[in-house]
């Protein structure tokens, strides 16, 4: 049996009050009502988002409604608060994003969730086709950033579930100043050469659940950025991409520590890392402390255990990272340096603990290496530790 943290409990019971309710008394709000067209080119971001402010202002618990087809939207905001605590979007059909990514010069985001509390996405599509600017990345021209598909902002008890997200510009789904968030049964493509289309990025949020997902992309499959606490991945597929990385952190001198990060269950498959922790060699008062990465497998993975805290100006503070445990992590590396630990001589990495690891490499013994690493290992080994 799967153990899943309380957040989630918590949500499962938020779902049995939103159920019911749903049921006798919620409005639904058919965006096809509001003059929506199915034809992928008909511009439906009016009534998507008239849809949305009927719902947001309803005082009972309200659906809004995407049919089977495609909808094109222009970059849109819904911002609570709202007047209900039940607000759910049932997606069938498919959002797509314009096809010039000019339109969207510095929006940052497509679908912004700012400030909401309970609102829910079940299902669908979001199409942000992304091929033309990262073709134009690619060229080495002057593009612009382009857009992450959906932002959820300073808000909380947020359940997404059953998703797609599909070849963004940029990110594809950004968690930030928010509590309480489960995305559960997502499905994030992008091709393995797209650049800067991480999968899911959260920072600056306690509480967020990420579960039963399958992440490709050409960038990181999901990136931990400063603040990130009390965070749970569980059963979560990487590959193509960067595999899972707590960092790049310590960008700031005042930033937000990372704590208590669990990752279990998780499967890369031809990633450039597994389970990557990455800081910045600069001063910095951030930290990462009481991580737990449980039964991953690697299959054919470049790094499948790396820590690179580069090294820091001397006799100054940088992100410490301590409290770090590897256990039950097998499988293949691509490269012959299966487990690295490069931490800086003026904060070392302090408690870091390996627990029955099984890496190898085809040519010929994995190696790990390790600079300023103090830990333990315990159990079976391979490649053999290299901690102080
Ligand atoms: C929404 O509207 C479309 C188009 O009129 C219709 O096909 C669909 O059945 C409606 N669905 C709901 C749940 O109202
Ligand atoms: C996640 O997947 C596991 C195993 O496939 C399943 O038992 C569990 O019910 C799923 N959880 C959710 C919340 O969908
Ligand atoms: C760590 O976070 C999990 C949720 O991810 C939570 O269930 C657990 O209570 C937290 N542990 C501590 C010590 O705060
Ligand atoms: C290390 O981190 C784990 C996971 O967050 C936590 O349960 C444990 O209490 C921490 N241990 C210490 C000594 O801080
Ligand atoms: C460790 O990191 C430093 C700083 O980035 C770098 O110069 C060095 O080559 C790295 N060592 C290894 C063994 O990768
Ligand atoms: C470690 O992994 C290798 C290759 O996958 C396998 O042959 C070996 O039996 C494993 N060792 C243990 C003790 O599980």
């Amino acid at each position: 049996m799967a153990k899943y943290p309380t957040t989630t409990i918590l949500f499962q019971a938020l779902l049995l009050l939103f159920l019911p309710q749903s049921l006798t008394v919620s409005t639904t709000y058919n965006i096809s009502y509001f003059g929506a067209k199915p034809d992928g080119t008909t511009d439906s971001t009016s009534s998507l988002f008239r849809a949305w402010s009927l719902a947001c202002a309803s005082t009972k618990p309200s659906t809004i409604y995407v049919p089977q087809g495609q909808f094109l939207l222009k970059n849109l905001r819904f911002e609570g608060p709202c007047a209900n605590k039940a607000i759910t979007f049932h997606i069938v059909g498919t959002l797509v994003a314009p096809s010039n990514y000019n339109f969207f010069k510095n929006v940052g985001y497509w679908l912004l969730f700012e400030g909401v509390d309970c609102v829910s996405i079940h299902g669908g599509n979001l199409d942000g086709r992304g091929g033309s600017l990262w073709a134009c990345k690619k060229s080495g021209k002057t593009c612009p950033n382009g857009a992450t598909i959906l932002g959820i902002s300073n808000s909380k008890n947020v359940l997404i579930s059953g998703l797609t997200s599909l070849n963004s510009q940029m990110f594809h789904i950004v968690i930030n100043g928010c509590q309480n968030i489960m995305l559960q049964g997502l499905n994030v493509l992008a091709p393995g050469d797209s650049p800067n289309t991480d999968g899911i990025h959260v920072q600056l949020s306690n509480g967020v659940t990420i579960l039963n997902s399958s992440i490709g992309t050409g960038d990181d499959c999901i990136s931990i950025g400063p603040g990130a606490t009390n965070l749970w991945i569980e059963n979560v597929g990487c590959g193509p991409g960067h595999g899972i990385s707590i960092g790049s952190l310590g960008k700031d001198y005042e930033e937000a520590g990372v704590q208590n990060v669990t990752v279990k269950t998780a499967r890369f498959k031809d990633t450039q890392n597994g389970l990557r922790i990455k800081t910045w060699g600069r001063p910095s008062k951030g930290f990462v402390r009481g991580v737990l990465f449980q039964h991953a497998t690697m299959t054919n993975v470049q790094n499948p255990i790396v820590i690179d805290q580069n090294y820091c100006p001397s006799n100054k503070n940088c992100v410490k990272i301590n409290n770090v445990t590897y256990q039950d992590i097998r499988g293949t590396s691509a490269t012959e340096i299966a487990v690295k630990f490069n931490c800086s001589r003026t904060c070392p990495c302090h408690e870091i603990r390996l627990k029955d690891v099984n890496l190898s490499y085809i040519y010929q013994p994995a190696r790990s290496s390790c600079s300023n690493a103090a830990g333990s290992a315990i159990g079976l080994i391979e490649p053999s530790s290299c901690l102080y």
